[in-house]
Formats: C-alpha cells, sequence, structure tokens
C-alpha cells in the first residue's frame, strides 16, 4: 500500500517536524514527507529536513496580494508534491478557505493549550496568568475558525506553581513530540472517524495511552 504523503507546514524552529521525522525514520510512522514548506526563508525547519533528503519550498508572504492568493500558491504547490495529509507544525499563519476547501479535514494542527481553552497567541503564559492547573497541547483538524476545528487528541500537562512560561512551554512541548506523531499514525491507518464536532478513534486500545494521560502530579 503505497504511504501516507505529509506536507508539512512550519514557520520556526520544527522541533514537532523533527518529531515526525524520528517517527518516519524508527517505523512508527507509516508516511513519508513529501514536502516542507515554510512562509520563512531562514526558518530552522527547513534546515533541519535538508540532511534527511527531503524537499523544502519557501513561500512568502509579501509577494501575494492577499492571504487566499498565498494559500492558492501553497494548494498548488501541495498538489504538485501529491499531498495527502497537510500537517500545520508552528506554522504562525490563518489559513483560508482556500486552503481548507482544497483539503477538507485533511489538514492538522498542533495548539499548546487544552482548546478550546486558551485559542491564539502566547497561550502558555495565557494558561499560567488565568491560573489554570493544568494545560497541555491538543490536536485537531483545521476548520475556518482560529484553534476551533474537531479535537482528535488532546494531552493533559499540571501547571506547576514555580511554573514560568519557559517552563511550561517545555514541559507541553515535550507532550507535543509524543501526541502529533500518534495522531497523524491514526490518521494513516484510517482510523479517526468525523462525526459533526467529534473525532472518533476507531479500535482504541487502552494501552495505547496517548489520549488518556492526565498526568500525576509530583509528590
Ligand atoms: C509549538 O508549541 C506549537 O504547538 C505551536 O508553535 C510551536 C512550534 O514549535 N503552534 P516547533 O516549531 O514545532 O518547534
Amino acid at each position: 500500500m503505497p504511504k501516507l504523503r505529509l506536507g508539512v507546514l512550519a514557520s520556526g524552529s520544527g522541533s514537532n517536524l523533527q518529531a515526525i521525522i524520528d517517527n518516519i525514520e524508527s517505523g512508527n510512522l507509516p508516511c513519508e514527507i513529501a514536502v516542507v514548506i515554510s512562509d520563512k526563508p531562514d526558518a530552522f525547519a527547513l534546515k533541519r529536513v535538508e540532511r534527511h533528503g527531503i524537499k523544502t519550498e519557501a513561500v512568502q508572504s509579501k509577494t501575494f496580494q492577499n492571504r487566499e492568493g498565498f494559500d492558492t500558491e501553497l494548494v498548488k504547490i501541495l498538489n504538485s508534491y501529491n499531498v495527502d495529509l497537510v500537517v500545520l507544525a508552528g506554522f504562525m499563519r490563518v489559513v483560508t478557505g482556500v486552503l481548507i476547501s482544497a483539503f477538507p479535514m485533511r489538514i492538522m494542527n498542533i495548539h499548546p493549550a487544552l482548546l478550546p481553552s486558551f485559542p491564539g497567541l502566547h497561550v502558555q503564559e495565557k494558561a499560567l496568568e488565568y491560573g489554570a492547573k493544568f494545560s497541555g497541547c491538543t490536536v485537531h483538524f483545521v476548520d475556518e475558525g482560529v484553534d476551533t476545528g474537531p479535537i482528535i487528541i488532546q494531552a493533559v500537562v499540571p501547571v506547576l506553581d514555580d511554573d514560568t512560561e519557559e517552563t511550561l512551554s517545555a514541559r507541553i512541548l515535550k507532550e507535543e513530540h509524543r501526541i502529533y506523531p500518534y495522531a497523524i499514525r491514526l490518521f494513516a491507518e484510517g482510523r479517526l472517524e468525523v462525526k459533526g464536532r467529534r473525532v472518533i478513534v476507531k479500535d482504541h486500545p487502552k494501552d495505547e495511552g496517548a489520549m488518556e494521560n492526565p498526568q500525576v502530579l509530583p509528590k
């Protein structure tokens, strides 16, 4: 069976992208990365993939009149690489209906909070300021809202009294690296069924553990 072809969009450091690559290379993720596209030509995400022989493209938004024009170019590139699933990995742009209608329920995003709490930016800081005792991360399908699409899986992370934005972000990022490849694997295995807002994971053995992970607080 041909492997699922991923098109990864990244603007920054690409540590989630690295986690996906590591899972593919260790045989845990039956996919291949067809292309990595960045809106920032100097993104570290692009440098990371060079040594893995993965194709890269840089598309700068300033060369387009509007967001739709930019997304039309993304769709063109993604289709030219026969991408099956679009993976947003630290992609710092709001996508438009142009991309969403080209890949309906075939665009995933990872968000560093437990949606629907704290959508948008700087959410680790917002969770701290709010006084939340738990935060975490969410993998969801992308719709036209900001961080509003159907939730696929989440991981819970405790917020500790002495946390700073940095320490909380690092604890959440560790979970991101665990659940994002897992969510992609569920998609690749045809185990995600979208029913309205709910995403049902078919044949989910309890010991896979990515969804039922409220972590035990340190003693
Ligand atoms: C992650 O926290 C992700 O959830 C958010 O941006 C950050 C990107 O990290 N959307 P990286 O580029 O994958 O290292």
